[in-house]
């Protein structure tokens, strides 16, 4: 399976990420998470993309191009991938289209995660991640069971320095100018499918397993 998730931020794209390709056994890739993972071991990208992502900016498309184009040279995306956080612009969207007609490896569907912006705010100025492994927490909707440690490894619990109020409230309109233009590109394309995310996080993954359920040729899982 090769799958988007397209969302604005705080709509449960890496939540409902890591539940999904478990059940597909596909790798996770999220353009957020390798960005971060820089930023953590000091690289020169890394550098580079703190001062964008800090402020609630987009890392300039070149930059994240060849980063996407590096990672699906590698050897576990012949099963297919998750994309979380990209594409993020047109231009990214078109990139990936010529990149996977030369692989001959097409996206299978698009599934939009769809939330009110109010809603989103609130998650994500709520929101805590484990340093060490990733995990996602909410200070009130799923908070971890001891206070500041992470329920799977027990690494330490910080806020991400983007989900401050400020830079929340830039994000979201980053996403209603760059990034929902994107939602008519693969309208046209016959690739978008929708689903509410309000409910909890089972009932989320429930509608996006049900949709995703008849793209599947694997016969996996989630058949
Ligand atoms: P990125 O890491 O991609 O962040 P994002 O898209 O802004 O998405 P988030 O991770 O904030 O939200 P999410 O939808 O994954 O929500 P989550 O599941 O965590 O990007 C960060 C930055 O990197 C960008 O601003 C940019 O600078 C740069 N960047 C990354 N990719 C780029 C690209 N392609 N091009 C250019 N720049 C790029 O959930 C949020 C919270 O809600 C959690 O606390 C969770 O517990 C809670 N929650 C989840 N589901 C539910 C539910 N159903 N009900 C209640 N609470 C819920």
């Amino acid at each position: 399976m090769r799958i988007i998730l397209l969302g604005p931020p705080g709509a449960g794209k890496g939540t409902q990420a890591v539940r999904l390709v478990e059940r597909w056994s596909i790798p996770h890739i999220s353009t957020g998470d390798i960005l971060r993972a820089n930023v953590r071991e000091g690289t020169t990208l890394g550098t580079e993309a703190k001062r964008f992502m800090d402020a609630g900016e987009l890392v300039p498309d070149e930059v994240i191009i060849g980063m996407v184009g590096d990672r699906l040279g590698e050897p576990d995306t012949a099963a297919g991938f998750l994309f979380d956080g990209f594409p993020r612009t047109v231009p990214q969207a078109k990139a990936l289209e010529t990149l996977v007609n030369e692989l001959d490896t097409p996206i299978d569907v698009v599934l939009r995660l769809v939330v009110d912006h109010a809603d989103v705010a609130e998650r994500l100025t709520g929101r805590r991640t484990c340093s060490d492994c990733g995990r996602i927490f909410h200070v009130l909707t799923d908070p971890p069971s001891a206070e500041g440690r992470c329920d799977d490894c027990d690494g330490e619990i910080v806020q991400r320095d983007d989900d401050r109020e400020e830079v929340v409230l830039n994000r979201l309109e980053v996403h209603r100018t760059q990034t929902a233009p994107l939602e008519h590109f693969y309208f046209e394309r016959g690739l978008l499918r929708d689903i509410s995310a309000v409910g909890t996080v089972d009932e989320v993954t429930q509608r996006a397993v049900e949709v995703l359920a008849e793209y599947d040729r694997s016969g996996g899982d989630a058949a």
